[in-house]
């Protein structure tokens, strides 16, 4: 039962309950008319206290496609946040008046906190470096989309694998199917944490700085952005912002079947050209995105189609 439930970080949930919403983003997706009621009567509140394009406006989408309605702030400067009002109280109070949360916040652990103060169900939207547990849902449902099943494969993950929440969440919930292995591709300075592959220490992985050595092993590459936004020392973003950037000459060294995912935004790490590639799934995740998280809004309040 997922009803009432927190969502902070993808193991939150049960693989049974992870795949049981990826199954409804697929039905709502194949037919989106029957669900344009479901959430008739409920309220979303989405707080983001960091920039987001995806995220909010596909959570607001989201609601809105479910019948339900939408309130929150992108700008929390016009926000009583501003005046010094806590995180417990902000959730306390905007849950009074909401029937869910998904809150977006630029410090990680925030979440954690705002999940238990919270009488609703929350859901992490991105939390600093940490987790984006709905972003691993997104990649997930277009992966599961696209090969018929989440086992089996080589994912490559390639860029800012230190500061990335993305790829922090979608290797923790990868490594719960069978048969996975990572492929770790960055520079020794953008690593994936010790923490992270800890976690993750009953799958096979191998870390590189080339993407042109891991190009032809990987069945799924899942490329990421060097954040500006992380780093204390600018210099040190300028030395590593074009670490890799994924071109078409670089394709030609995958497989046929590979994908290559984004969690968006890109900057420069894929040319535009690679976007005419069959291959590149990037805009098809991002409205998957949209899909899943009607499924999961569906899921955690409850509702159900009505004949
Ligand atoms: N993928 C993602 O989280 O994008 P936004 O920052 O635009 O929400």
């Amino acid at each position: 039962m997922l009803e009432n439930r927190h969502l902070v970080q993808p193991d939150d949930f049960t693989v049974e309950e992870i795949d049981s919403i990826l199954d409804l983003g697929m039905k709502i997706k194949k037919t989106p008319e029957d669900y344009t009621r479901v959430c008739e009567g409920k309220l979303l509140a989405t707080l983001f206290y960091e920039p987001s394009t995806r995220t909010r406006l596909s959570f607001e989408a989201a609601m809105n496609r479910l019948g339900g309605r939408i309130i929150g702030f992108s700008d929390p400067s016009a926000s009583s946040v501003s005046k010094g009002e806590s995180l417990e109280d902000t959730i306390t109070i905007v849950g009074n008046y909401v029937d869910i949360i998904a809150m977006r916040h630029f410090e990680s652990g925030a979440a954690n906190i705002a999940s238990r103060a919270s009488k609703k169900p929350f859901i992490n939207a991105g939390d600093g470096k940490n987790q984006h547990p709905t972003q691993t849902l997104t990649d997930l449902i277009t992966i599961k989309a696209n090969r018929g099943s989440l086992d089996n494969m080589t994912i490559g993950m390639c860029g800012d694998l230190k500061y990335g929440r993305t790829v922090h969440s979608l290797a923790k919930a990868m490594s719960r199917y069978t048969g996975i292995k990572f492929i770790f591709i960055a520079p020794k300075e953008l690593e994936m944490p010790d923490y992270v592959k800890e976690q993750i220490s009953n799958v096979e992985y191998e870390e590189t700085t080339s993407l042109e050595e891991a190009m032809a092993k990987c069945d799924v590459l899942y490329m990421t952005r060097v954040q500006r936004e992380r780093f204390d020392d600018p210099q040190q973003y300028e030395r590593l912002k074009d670490s890799y950037i994924l071109d078409t000459d670089k394709m030609s060294l995958a497989k046929d079947d590979m994908m290559v995912l984004h969690p968006l935004p890109r900057v420069n790490e894929i040319s535009v050209e690679v976007d005419e590639d069959p291959r590149a799934k990037y805009f098809e995740q991002a409205e998957y995105g949209m899909y899943v998280r009607m499924a999961l809004i569906m899921k955690l309040l409850g509702c159900k189609v009505v004949d």
